[in-house]
């Protein structure tokens, strides 16, 4: 949700922010702008639509500084537009704003700027506070202008202000959406996320709620919003440039379903032994892992994608650690009032960590005595920092807005978390858990080959392309995997409908809207319930739908029920949501790129969604 850069340092500036908002752009992309002092004054340009128009609109522009900002925008107030677009500036035009939150009390403080005589030019909630800190910078230095107009400010904010008044400082700060620090040589910036700074720097300050900082290209002065003053170590963060490049592939979606080996890869290591025989985690996840096993229930919070990956969690977790769970879809849970207490451990999924959503979830439970357990696969974000343990995904940086490789490892951290309490809970036979991580470690190889449905998907895809309508169905273990391959079809192809549904639903109500051609996307690996599920399919083919059924490598009967056919490697059920998620990842993808949609930014999204 909107991305932010900062930069101060030496020309080019302009190519420095545009190459950190290119970085961005799937925070948002329905407008963008910048702000840069250009030794007249504070230059600012928006344009609507991709970062594209604005890189076109500075093309041979002469000037350049050595202090600028920039954003990529995901509307929430006021719709896609230039006046609407970041930086917003005050009514002297002499600092500028560029904001990633909403301000709630935004109509209130605006009301009593306009009073004192204040012109406002967008329908935005941000641009309070450009106004804010011009009114309060008549009575204080602009640091403290900025501390006590963001004192004012209720909702979330990650804001950065740039003036002609300070010409070698930044300030930032941060209230539930991300900002960043990096420091360089002789260089620093503000940003939403990590990639947009990789190209220059691996050195980051990770800021917390209610911190504010005065950046100079020396570095970083930190304080709270009362003026106390902060010591906060960098951290150097592991992930490289190339991680956060497409590298050859069409894509950043095709690049990360084609990474999702490596990412499980990445999950397992070091926490399940080489002979399978055991389990290890970091130190912090351990001493919380080790008391886990006695608490009573578990309560799964998450949204999208991950809250998928929850779901297939709690049949695992159910069946082989005995230990009940229940999955909410952190939207829900905060506003339902949970019951939840000492002995209750809640456990978020998350890729970016800063889902508010989510990150609203862990806040309550906290209240409520809770211990938060995250499984994310971003260090240092909103709630690997508050959660009482994080088990890391370690998918590498995910650039895509459709997620992929994110949820196939956070489906591995949930098979490492469901061995790690059968153990401790003693619910297992040896030989049976023994079995099963042995299975758990042929993953990352059984993803490998997973990816050889990508032919006959494309295939598949030419002929479905044309469709406008799609179900996905499957029980059990991939009930789950249904409900993820339509999200994965709407979300990067607008035009498709699709929904999924647990196949023995279907008689309940959606089977009547099944017509001739119709195609049903069944997920038909072996599982005690085989049978049924080809009932479910007949169901569907009776009424002349047309069945595309993913089933298990050798078996041969299933032939004879679909009209068309993937198989994936056999395996364990509970590993089958995994090996699945990779040809309808590559489905979705192959019909989107058939249909010419923008699939790694797809319309009305953005990655990281940080507002309610
Ligand atoms: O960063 P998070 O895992 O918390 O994000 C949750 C959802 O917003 C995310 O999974 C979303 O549904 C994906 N774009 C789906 O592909």
């Amino acid at each position: 949700m909107c991305g932010i850069i900062g930069y101060i340092g030496k020309p080019p500036v302009i190519e420095t922010i545009l190459d950190g908002l290119a970085r961005l752009e799937y925070r948002g992309y329905d407008s963008s702008g910048l702000a840069v002092l250009n030794g007249q004054g504070l230059y600012v340009c928006k344009r609507v639509g991709k970062l594209q128009g604005l890189r076109e609109a500075l093309k041979g522009h002469a000037f350049d500084g050595h202090i600028a900002v920039g954003h990529n925008r995901w509307a929430t107030h006021g719709s896609p537009s230039e006046i609407n677009a970041h930086p917003h500036t005050d009514c002297s035009g002499s600092l500028a704003i560029v904001h990633n939150g909403i301000v709630e009390n935004y109509a209130e403080l605006k009301a009593r700027l306009q009073a004192q005589g204040h012109q406002f030019r967008s329908e935005t909630d941000t641009e309070v506070i450009a106004h804010l800190v011009e009114e309060q910078a008549k009575r204080a230095p602009l640091a403290e202008a900025f501390r006590s107009a963001l004192k004012e400010l209720r909702g979330s904010y990650a804001v950065v202000l740039l003036s002609t008044s300070e010409p070698q400082h930044l300030y930032g700060a941060r209230s539930s959406s991300p900002l960043i620090v990096g420091l360089g040589k002789g260089e620093a910036f503000f940003a939403s996320d990590v990639p947009a700074i990789l190209a220059r720097t691996r050195r980051v300050i990770y800021l917390n709620d209610h911190e504010m900082v005065e950046l100079s290209s020396a570095g970083a002065k930190i304080t709270t919003l009362d003026g106390r003053a902060v010591t906060r170590r960098s951290s150097l963060v592991s992930w490289d440039l190339a991680s956060a490049q497409k590298e050859g592939f069409a894509h950043f979606m095709l690049k990360e379903i084609h990474e999702q080996p490596a990412a499980a890869e990445q999950t397992l290591f070091n926490r399940l032994a080489q002979d399978a025989g055991q389990l290890a985690f970091d130190r912090r996840t351990s001493g919380f892992l080790s008391r886990l096993g006695a608490h009573e229930r578990l309560v799964i919070i998450a949204c999208g994608t991950a809250y998928h990956a929850g779901l297939v969690g709690e049949y695992m977790l159910e069946e082989f650690a005995k230990i009940p769970v229940v999955v909410d879809l952190a939207s829900e849970f905060r506003y339902r009032g949970p019951m939840l207490d000492r002995d209750t451990t809640v456990l978020a999924i998350t890729q970016s960590g800063e889902t508010a959503d989510t990150l609203a979830g862990i806040r309550l439970a906290k209240t409520q005595g809770a211990k938060v357990l995250a499984i994310c696969n971003v260090m240092g974000s909103s709630i690997a920092r508050e959660a009482d343990a994080v088990l890391y995904t370690h998918a590498g940086p995910e650039i895509a807005v459709a997620s992929t490789k994110a949820y196939t490892s956070q489906l591995t951290a949930l098979y490492l978390l469901t061995l790690h309490l059968a153990k401790v809970r003693a619910t297992l036979e040896p030989a049976r858990w023994q079995e099963l991580a042995q299975g758990l470690q042929r993953l990352p190889t059984l993803l490998q080959r997973a990816l050889a449905t990508e032919r006959p998907i494309k295939a598949i895809a030419r002929r479905y392309a044309a469709a406008r309508d799609f179900y996905y169905l499957g029980r059990r273990y991939n009930f789950p995997s249904a409900l993820e391959g339509a999200l994965k079809l709407k979300e990067i192809c607008p035009r498709i409908h699709a929904e999924g549904y647990a196949a023995g639903e279907m008689k309940h109500g959606p089977i009547s809207l099944i017509r001739k051609g119709w195609p049903v996307v069944f997920i038909a690996t072996d599982s005690p319930i085989y049978e049924k599920v080809i009932s479910n399919v007949e169901e569907i083919r009776a009424r002349k739908g047309e069945c595309l059924v993913i089933a298990s490598e050798g078996n041969k009967a299933v032939a004879r029920h679909a009209e068309a056919l993937i198989t994936v490697p056999k395996t364990e059920e509970l590993f089958s949501p995994a090996v699945v998620a990779v040809p309808l990842q590559l489905l979705a993808y192959h019909i989107a790129r058939l249909n010419k949609c923008d699939i790694d930014q797809p319309p009305n999204l953005a990655k990281s969604v940080t507002v309610e």
